[in-house]
């Protein structure tokens, strides 16, 4: 008899904070109710690894190829979760889209782990599942910030501070937030767009420390709006911070675009998402989330109806 097992994982959005946390303000990141599933199932020349969405098919011993660096935090994510009989195949399919800032590498490790936790009969939660994200998210980026698995492996809300260690507090949610969030292709890593602001930082550092610190109090009233369940506030809370990321010099004309046609089509507020320069946004709809997302569409953009800080 064949059997299956699966498990599933929940993409991300930065809600306030992006940037201004390098420079040691706060942030909060929320987990978002679309996401990764991953199913594993017996298969004789396995291992093998199939992601239809992202046009991804991987075998263990496909060195050198465009897939290498998925390959490996393949292999990473069987030796985590101890699996020794490899005759499998591992299939991730779901709506999050690769590259743009959505979570999208730390959710299909931690779906992917999950499932193959389930596969092995030793189920991955908690700290060993944090460690087992942790190694395949560095295979995938060399030395991840760790924020990306952690909210999503958590799920709900978290708040979020870079220093000597970065630190994660749960933030109470009044109820999930209802949302919309769109996308563009990235004009350039999030590598690239931290150090495009070191470089503006530098050059006028009083200037844009100003404009940091407005970020973190942005991001405390945004804390309380999120624990009241103010969502016309959070949404002017999410122009500001948009305002001042833009200020940043992280937005580029899609975002602006994309933030624009958000308000225009009645969201309470929407802003770019993760490090910008194209890449996701995000609008808080308590109402008409339909008509928000059919606007951004006729743009040009895709976009998905979705609530943040769901459980897991
Ligand atoms: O777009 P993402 O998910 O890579 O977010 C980057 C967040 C930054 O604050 C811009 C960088 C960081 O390391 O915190």
């Amino acid at each position: 008899m064949s059997r299956a097992a699966t498990g599933a994982a929940p993409g991300k959005v930065i809600l306030f904070g992006e940037h201004a946390v390098v420079y040691g303000r706060p942030a909060v990141a929320a987990s978002l109710a679309t996401g990764l599933g991953a199913t594993v199932t017996p298969f004789p020349g396995g291992p093998e690894l199939e992601v239809p969405g992202w046009d991804l098919h991987v075998r263990l011993d496909q060195k050198g190829s465009r897939f290498d660096a998925i390959a490996r935090g393949f292999a990473t994510a069987l030796d985590a979760a101890g699996v020794q009989d490899r005759a499998l195949k591992v299939t991730v399919d779901g709506e999050l889209p690769p590259g743009v800032g959505l979570g999208s590498s730390a959710a299909f490790a931690v779906a992917v782990l999950r499932a193959l936790g389930e596969w092995n009969h030793a189920p991955l939660t908690g700290e060993p599942l944090l460690a087992a994200a942790h190694a395949v998210e560095t295979v995938f980026h060399g030395t991840p910030s760790g924020l990306d698995h952690t909210v999503i492996a958590t799920g709900g809300c978290l708040r979020f501070e870079r220093g000597a260690q970065t630190t994660f507090t749960p933030v109470p949610l009044a109820r999930p937030v209802p949302a919309v969030v769109a996308w563009a292709p990235r004009k350039g890593s999030t590598r690239q767009a931290v150090a495009g602001l070191r470089v503006r930082h530098e050059a006028l550092p009083a200037h844009f420390d100003r404009v940091f610190d407005a970020i973190g109090a942005v991001t405390e009233a945004g804390l309380q709006a999120l624990a009241s369940g103010d969502f016309d506030r959070l949404g002017q809370l999410f122009d500001l911070n948009h305002g001042l990321l833009n200020a940043c010099g992280v937005s580029n004309v899609d975002n602006e675009r994309m933030v624009a046609v958000a308000r225009e089509a009645g969201a309470a507020g929407a802003k770019l998402t993760g490090a910008g320069l194209g890449g996701a946004v995000v609008a808080v709809t308590p109402l008409g989330a339909d008509r928000v997302v059919e606007a951004l569409q006729r743009a040009g953009y895709k976009a998905f109806q979705t609530r943040l800080g769901t459980g897991r």
